[in-house]
């Protein structure tokens, strides 16, 4: 009976410790919020089309937009460029990373910041 209770003990402690510091880590990575990650790009890499007023087409300057249409802009920016609908249009492709903060950011909730 002590032997068993010894070993339970210690597979407690065991797994405290394993859940405690694998949250400290989720916890250094920051999660991908549009206001820190997802407009820089935007702004960047889809002006002036979809930035109004210069820009006329499905408008991604605001939070709840980008948002809603999160998994088509996916969609389009993991085509390659000699596909139809590739994104950003005339321009040469996001790179992975890039395309990556965008899969990251659903991941994480679409959160705004
Ligand atoms: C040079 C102009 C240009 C740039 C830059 C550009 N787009 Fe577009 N985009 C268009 C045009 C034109 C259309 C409409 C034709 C079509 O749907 O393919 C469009 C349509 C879209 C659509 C479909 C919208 C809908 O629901 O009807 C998405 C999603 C999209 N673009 C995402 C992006 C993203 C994300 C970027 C930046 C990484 C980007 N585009 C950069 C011109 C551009």
């Amino acid at each position: 009976m002590k032997r068993i209770c010894t070993m339970l003990i210690l597979g407690m402690a065991f797994v405290l410790t394993f859940c405690t510091s694998s949250q400290k880590l989720a916890n250094k990575v920051p999660k991908v919020t549009y206001m820190a990650n997802i407009e820089p790009i935007i702004s960047t890499s889809c002006s002036p089309c979809h930035i109004p007023p210069k820009g006329n087409k499905e408008p991604y300057n605001t939070y709840a937009a980008v948002k809603s249409d999160v998994d088509e802009i996916i969609r389009r920016v993991k085509l390659n460029p000699t596909d139809k609908g590739f994104m950003p249009m005339k321009h040469p492709k996001l790179s992975d990373s890039t395309v990556n903060v965008f899969v990251q950011w659903k991941a994480d909730g679409l959160l705004e910041k």
